[in-house]
């Protein structure tokens, strides 16, 4: 009943009388006027004037099903949408709500983890109130190995919804982290489960940082926050709907082309380091290159000092000055 009101005086923008929202929701006055005293108290600035109804001024920054879910405009906002206030790790609850048979655009949203996951087994904190711990769930019919691709394609959806907020672009580590004067503001984990030759799933989890003050001393050089880059403050659930909306839009091209040639171009401009020296730390291995973007399917292409052009699949890539990296 929320999420439905605030839906309908988010749509409209001005003016929604009582009546109308009787009708539309098919309750009574008394059962409409007490959910907006409900969400009055939660925080959102809804005006009531005689004879002609509410009209939302400003909403909260908390992230619920009613504030996320009133906010969508994706092809997905009719899946199932779960928002915690606390859970371990928003990938683990996708991923178990997919294999319950949940749809592709199933989303799980958190405001803290208390075991999130980073990429290479690392942590990655979300603490409340200022983060943004999202996951969403993928049945594509594409090849395995093909499925990194989603993860650039993550990226992308992320920086513009970060711009859509902010004004600001980010820039991309590859393949996907989010930077921005040099720290990580944004990381996400694309994991897969596979039947044979098949895939199940892919959960897309991404982490924003959003009002964070301050990191803990390992990360305060490491990481930053939209608040701390901007001195302004966010709606998380505007952000998470930016991002699904991008995404959605992304991912229905990438179906049809079968790869990331409508995007490189936009990736490669807002590569970080992009015809500088970069490191490419392999298995068991260490190689400096001068970056080249990425090429079709993803990969990113280094010259060697010897002229040669490797295309790097996965494996860690590190930066000079990157992440306080020397
Ligand atoms: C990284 O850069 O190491 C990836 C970080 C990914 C963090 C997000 S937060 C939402 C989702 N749930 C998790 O447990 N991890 C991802």
């Amino acid at each position: 009943m929320k999420r439905k009101i605030l839906t309908m005086l988010r749509e409209n923008g001005a003016y929604v009388s009582g009546q109308q929202l009787c009708e539309r929701l098919g309750v009574s006055r008394t059962a409409v006027w007490k959910t907006i005293n409900a969400l009055k108290a939660e925080g959102y600035e809804i005006e009531a004037v005689q004879n002609k109804g509410y009209c939302l001024l400003q909403a909260p920054d908390v992230l619920t099903e009613a504030e996320v879910g009133s906010r969508r405009t994706d092809r997905w906002r009719e899946a199932p949408l779960i928002v915690y206030t606390e859970t371990d790790s928003t990938n683990n609850q996708a991923r178990r709500l997919a294999q319950e048979g949940n749809p592709e655009g199933t989303l799980v949203v958190a405001d803290r983890q208390t075991r999130g996951k980073g990429r290479r087994g690392r942590v990655w904190e979300t603490p409340a109130g200022a983060g943004i711990a999202m996951s969403f769930v993928l049945k594509p019919e594409i090849a395995p190995q093909d499925a990194s691709q989603l993860t650039i394609l993550a990226a992308l959806a992320s920086l513009r919804a970060v711009r859509d907020v902010s004004g600001i672009d980010c820039a991309i580590k590859w393949p996907n982290d989010l930077v921005l004067n040099r720290r990580k503001l944004c990381g996400i984990l694309t994991e897969m489960n596979l039947e044979e030759d098949y895939i199940q799933q892919i959960v897309v989890g991404i982490g924003f940082n959003v009002h964070h003050e301050t990191f803990p001393e390992s990360l305060a050089d490491k990481a930053t926050s939209l608040y701390l880059e901007t001195g302004r403050k966010y709606s998380r659930a505007e952000i998470v709907c930016r991002v699904m909306q991008h995404f959605a839009n992304y991912y229905d091209q990438f179906l049809e082309q079968r790869n990331l040639a409508f995007v490189r171009e936009e990736y490669n401009q807002l590569l970080i380091s992009r015809g500088e020296s970069v490191r490419v730390l392999g298995v068991g291995q260490e190689w400096s290159g001068r970056s080249l973007g990425i090429n079709d399917t993803g990969s990113l292409l280094v010259e060697t000092e010897r002229g040669e052009i490797r295309e790097v699949l996965a494996g860690e890539v590190s930066v000079r000055g990157l992440y306080s990296y020397a």
